[in-house]
């Protein structure tokens, strides 16, 4: 395979969509095909303390868009792996703290590195075992590793937090320093597989955390390949350990008592138990840092441009199949423009092609599973239950629709307003279309859900989107983007705080605040 030198491509992202490609997926022509030959179906164990572990229970993991490939063999990680892995990173984790900031930042810059070097490879193996669109899956690899030098920049430009107090003496020397807790477990989803991994896992370690790092079961082999480049930029053993596995290894991690903070995400009703058990049911509270899904609502009112709020609407609501906790799932319409819009839309959806994400120009690959369909055929049957317009609606048979689980964008138009459809997060490509006459009740009607992730808004008039901009009950908002209503937020450029049921804290990731959240405060007066 040919090797291609940093910058000799335009880089995705997930918002330049305009762009000319054409050369990033002639390259991804040779490179899926290779990965696919090269590095599926390998056994990929656990990495504790510098070495392989298989100790646990093997377990194969299917490819989504085709279940009779094997993605790899891995390893649920067993308690006592678990704890063998909690013991490494106590071990080392002194030994990270003491090496100080600037060389863990050079360290983490060293990741980066040799992520760029496999971004192709990793995008690929993101692409087969998510089942995402080229341009999903290579913005991602991209967003992480913007992620790491993010963070890395951010703590040297905070010079490691450590900053002189004032004196209330000239004998004294007075300073405040964020340290770090000790050793962080980060437990990530199968949707975004690189990116949430390494954004949680890098902040913990660059604030001098040592980490116990559990991707989904889903997600092992682009889980072992971040552990590879962690390994490779030379990071010392056991302050990144791999432990692969499902409920068990997870409860078997949450409840280790060498556990000094979690960073988690995934759905509500987890992050939620382990902010009850491990977060404050403990012997004294602990950090844990979720991000917890959405049910995020798009406004497109009466002064919309309605070519770019149908775009962005349907990359939103579909990108990625729907899952994404930043989907856009319910969209409020102005009722003099519902018809039109809706038009544009439906037709918007069904431009998009659907089936095997390897292909140019295929926008969505299947959901994640059986379980994923099974909730979207739940939430079909729930929807024609109650007489709603449907466009799409259908699971996909036939060939490769065969082999996984592949189903259409779908729209749900007239559901009662109370409806369950319109609150509970889905996390499939499913959308709910409620509609307005004043923006403001649309607003309220919006905020009325447990989650406050995203939100956004399609309109040309100031006075709207004040009103929105103040108004609305969401950590990341948006106005009037065709690349994606409530999607794509990028590290540096939108900061991602769950506000209400979708995050712990009151400060998220991507931004400013994010790496103080993996240290605890400690003011130093010293007389001389
Ligand atoms: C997620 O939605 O699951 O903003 C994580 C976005 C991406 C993904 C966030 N940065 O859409």
């Amino acid at each position: 395979m040919t090797s291609i030198a940093p910058g000799a491509l335009p880089r995705v992202t997930y918002s330049n969509i305009g762009e000319d490609f054409s050369g990033v997926h002639a390259h991804l022509d040779t490179v899926i095909p290779d990965v696919r030959s090269r590095l599926l179906g390998l056994d990929r164990p656990n990495r504790i303390g510098g070495a392989d572990s298989r100790d646990g229970e093997a377990f194969d993991a299917p490819c989504p868009i085709d279940r009779r490939i094997s993605l790899g063999r891995f390893v649920a990680a067993s308690p006592a792996a678990v704890d063998a892995a909690v013991s490494a990173a106590r071990r080392a984790a002194d030994d990270w703290r003491r090496l100080g900031w600037e060389r863990r930042v050079a360290l983490a810059r060293k990741v980066a590195d040799a992520m760029e070097a496999m971004k192709f490879e990793m995008a690929a193996a993101c692409l087969l075992e998510v089942g995402k669109s080229r341009m999903e899956a290579l913005g991602e690899v991209e967003e992480a590793i913007d992620l790491v030098r993010f963070y890395a920049g951010e703590m040297e430009a905070n010079g490691g937090y450590e900053k002189p107090l004032l004196r209330a003496n000239p004998k004294e020397e007075t300073r405040d320093v964020l340290r770090p807790f000790g050793v962080f477990a980060v437990i990530a989803p199968f949707n975004f597989p690189v990116a949430l991994s390494i954004g949680m896992s890098i902040s913990a370690l660059i604030a001098g955390n040592a980490v116990v790092f559990k991707p989904s079961p889903m997600a092992g082999l682009t889980g072992r390949m971040l552990m590879d480049c962690v390994t490779a930029a030379g990071l010392p053993d056991g302050v990144f350990n791999l432990v692969c596995g499902g409920a068990e290894t997870g409860a078997a991690l949450v409840g280790h008592a060498g556990i000094d903070g979690i960073a988690f995400t995934g759905s509500h009703a987890v992050g939620m138990a382990i902010m009850r058990g491990f977060g404050v049911g403990g012997r004294h509270a602990r950090p844990v840092l979720a991000e917890m899904g959405g049910k995020n609502p798009t406004y497109v009112t009466a002064s919309a441009d309605l070519a770019t709020a149908a775009a962005g609407m349907a990359r939103s609501a579909f990108g990625l199949q729907g899952q994404k906790c930043s989907a856009g799932s319910v969209v409020f319409v102005h009722e003099a423009m519902r018809d039109e819009f809706l038009e544009r839309l439906a037709a918007t959806a069904a431009s998009f092609r659907i089936g095997d994400p390897a292909g140019r120009d295929v926008f969505m690959g299947p959901v994640i599973n059986r379980a994923a369909r099974g909730r979207f055929e739940m939430a079909v049957a729930a929807a024609r239950a109650a007489g709603s317009a449907i466009t799409g609606g259908r699971v996909l048979s036939g060939d490769l629709y065969d082999h996984g689980d592949y189903v259409e964008p779908t729209i749900v138009a007239g559901l009662p307003d109370d409806h369950a459809l319109h609150r509970d997060e889905l996390f499939l490509p499913f959308l709910t279309v409620r509609t307005f006459s004043s923006l403001d009740d649309a607003i309220r009607r919006g905020n009325a859900v447990p989650y406050g992730l995203t939100a956004g808004i399609y309109t040309q008039d100031e006075a709207e989107l004040d009103l929105f901009l103040d108004t609305a009950e969401a950590g990341v908002l948006y106005a009037n983007r065709a690349s994606g209503a409530t999607t794509g937020a990028w590290p540096g450029i939108q900061t991602f705080c769950g506000w209400k049921g979708s995050g712990t804290g009151s400060k998220g990731g991507l931004g400013a605040w994010y790496l103080p959240q993996f240290m605890r405060e400690q003011s130093r007066t010293i007389m001389r």
